[in-house]
């Protein structure tokens, strides 16, 4: 099988790893790509929105299976796209169309959603300039904290936790009225607290069927013990300790099943990952976000636990067979620690050299999210730069090894949280 892999972080570095196991790959294409995956395919110079170059490539090199790594194309409509030109007719894509991808791009659809099919999740109501008075005193009689959300991608930021009611009525102004987040935020989801431990479930989709990949939870904040400013993600773990055999049922039954049923009721046709982001509140799922593709850094750690060939996979899905799948796992622990340069997520400079990579153990798992090759040298070039996975009898094991691979490495700036699986022994 011929495959073009679109994106360029850690995610589709562990995928590129994954996918080049698989005596299934015969050629692997990467657009952009980093300097971590340009071992592992042939790099191609054009961007993940770039639809016609897109489509050029899967025709000149006669790709059979695209799989698309972030949200961005698959909102912006990649798959019909694709799906529109005559020579591409049995090209497999991996990734839903917009309508199974405003699961991710619009909150208030994937609000509708849970409420419609009758799935567990925060109660909310949609506001937008229309009813904008109403939703002030809505604001003001919401029990504290408040959750509001901007309708529509908005590159993580679009979610506001806010303690005081003047900090709400102040967000929903510049969201609505200032339009802070661009159109993004012309509608608000203001939603329900809930107060528990996240963590992230993966589902493989055709469409009827479905296998659950293993599960993860993610250290969204930049500073140690959970505290400071929101990122894409420091680091993760898998499997996650508490989730036992009864919660996960609950997850299948309550979550997983009734939003595959809900996408057939709604004829949305849906090849791709469904990332499921939960809240569960003494021992009960909420969920509290779709995402129409995998995690990052979590595919980090779940791509070293899946032992079955994820090609394989990926072409069942494709042709509507994923029932014959099963899932193989790795029942050790996994554990990523992401490094950044010094600042991130706010301001951060990029073009500082890497060095030690090439020094470490040819086992270790080292995963490039923002990182480009200039001549001889890999240099930073995003905010999250390096992830490093290693595995361990138990959480802290797994995260020790990480960091100790972590520490063999250095940019100027460099910055981890030493405490990933903190809460776990
Ligand atoms: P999202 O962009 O939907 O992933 O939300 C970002 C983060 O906000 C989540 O990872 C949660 O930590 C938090 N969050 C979102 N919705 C809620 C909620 N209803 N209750 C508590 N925390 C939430
Ligand atoms: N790590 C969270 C995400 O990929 O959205």
């Amino acid at each position: 099988m011929r495959i073009l892999l679109l994106g360029s972080g850690g995610r589709e570095h562990a995928f590129a790893w994954k996918i080049t196991q698989s005596p299934l790959c015969k050629a692997l294409f990467i657009a952009p790509g980093n300097a971590g995956t340009k071992g592992l395919g042939q790099h191609l110079p054009f961007g993940v929105t770039d639809f016609d170059a897109i489509r050029t490539c899967c025709i000149e090199q006669a790709i059979d299976m695209v799989v698309v790594g972030p949200e961005e194309p698959l909102v912006k409509g990649l798959v019909e796209y694709l799906r529109e030109e005559p020579l591409l007719k049995s090209l497999s894509i991996i990734g839903p169309g917009q309508q199974g991808a405003a699961l991710e791009g619009s909150k208030a659809f994937a609000k509708a959603f849970l409420q419609r099919h009758g799935i567990p999740t925060a109660s909310y109501r949609e506001f937008t300039k229309e009813n904008y008075q109403e939703g002030l005193t809505y604001l003001q009689a919401h029990p504290l904290p408040i959750v509001l959300k901007a309708d529509g991608l908005a590159a993580g930021k679009g979610v506001l936790i806010c303690s005081t009611h003047q900090e709400a009525i102040q967000g929903f102004e510049e969201m609505i009225q200032s339009a802070k987040f661009g159109e993004a935020g012309k509608k608000v989801v203001v939603e329900e607290f809930l107060q528990g431990i996240e963590i992230s479930v993966f589902v493989l989709t055709d469409g009827k069927n479905y296998v659950l990949l293993p599960e993860a939870k993610d250290y969204k904040r930049i500073g140690e013990g959970d505290t400071g400013l929101n990122t894409g993600g420091m680091g993760a773990v898998s499997p996650v300790p508490f989730v036992d055999a009864v919660l996960w049922e609950k997850i299948k039954t309550r979550v997983v099943a009734p939003t595959i049923q809900g996408l057939q009721q709604d004829g949305i046709p849906y090849c791709g990952f469904i990332f499921i982001g939960f809240m569960i509140v003494k021992g009960e799922p909420f969920v509290i976000e779709y995402n129409c593709r995998m995690g990052d850094p979590e595919t980090e750690v779940v791509m070293p636990r899946l032992q079955t060939d994820l090609v394989e996979l990926l072409a069942a899905a494709a042709a509507g067979e994923l029932k014959t799948q099963t899932i193989k796992t790795d029942p050790r622990t996994a554990c990523t620690v992401v490094a950044v340069s010094g600042g991130y997520p706010e301001e951060y400079r990029k073009g500082f050299v890497i060095q030690g990579l090439d020094q470490l153990p040819d086992s270790s798992l080292v995963f490039h999210m923002g990182t480009q090759q200039k001549g001889d040298d890999i240099i930073t070039s995003g905010g999250r730069v390096l992830a490093v996975t290693a595995f361990g009898n138990t959480v802290s094991e797994a995260a020790a090894a990480a960091r100790t691979i972590q520490d063999s490495i250095q940019f100027e700036g460099k910055y981890y949280r030493r405490d990933i699986g903190f809460e776990f022994k």
